[in-house]
């Protein structure tokens, strides 16, 4: 019996990722199928959801998008709260080991333990991001974060173009 490493196996999620991307309607399914994706492959991701930046809202607001996982409370998060308001107004992804040593974090589940937040940016601007939590401390190690962050970028990019379209 073949064993499959973890990068085989990320090589994998990213191929796929490319695949959705490809054979999506529009950003909002392609979205979607990245949640359903990564939730389903990636054993440790017990959360993912998007937040996007309300468009027009002052002071700017996060808002829930397609999301896998228990439901939050936290459906609209302003930019200086929590892990994710932090990860959009600084535009650097944040990865937390352990959520109950961060006093930023906005408790969604009991069960969560270790966090990854990534910007999508849009012609180099935050237009929301992808939000993952893990019911295992330190899930998110660099190899996670670059495919996160890749899923981020893919996600962005095809906003630029939906966008272009509707001008
Ligand atoms: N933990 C996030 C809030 C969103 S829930 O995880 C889904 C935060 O601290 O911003």
């Amino acid at each position: 019996m073949s064993t499959v490493s973890q990068s085989d196996k990320l090589d994998e999620v990213r191929r796929a990722v490319d695949c959705l991307n490809a054979g999506a309607r529009s950003v909002d399914q392609l979205m979607k199928s990245i949640t359903l994706l990564l939730n389903e492959k990636m054993l440790k991701y017990n959360w993912v959801g998007f937040y996007m930046l309300e468009p027009g809202a002052q002071p700017p607001v996060l808002v829930l998008g397609h999301y896998q996982g228990a439901m939050t409370p936290h459906t609209r998060i302003s930019l200086n709260q929590g892990i994710c308001g932090a990860a959009a107004s600084s535009g650097k992804t944040v990865v937390v080991d352990d959520v109950s040593k961060d006093s930023r974090y906005l408790a969604c589940s009991l069960e969560t333990r270790s966090e990854i937040v990534v910007p999508v940016f849009v012609h180099g601007e935050v237009a929301g991001e992808l939000d993952i939590d893990s019911h295992f401390p330190a899930a998110f190690g660099g190899e996670d974060r670059g495919l996160v962050e890749y899923c981020a970028q893919v996600v962005g990019k095809r906003l630029e173009t939906e966008w272009l379209a509707h001008k």
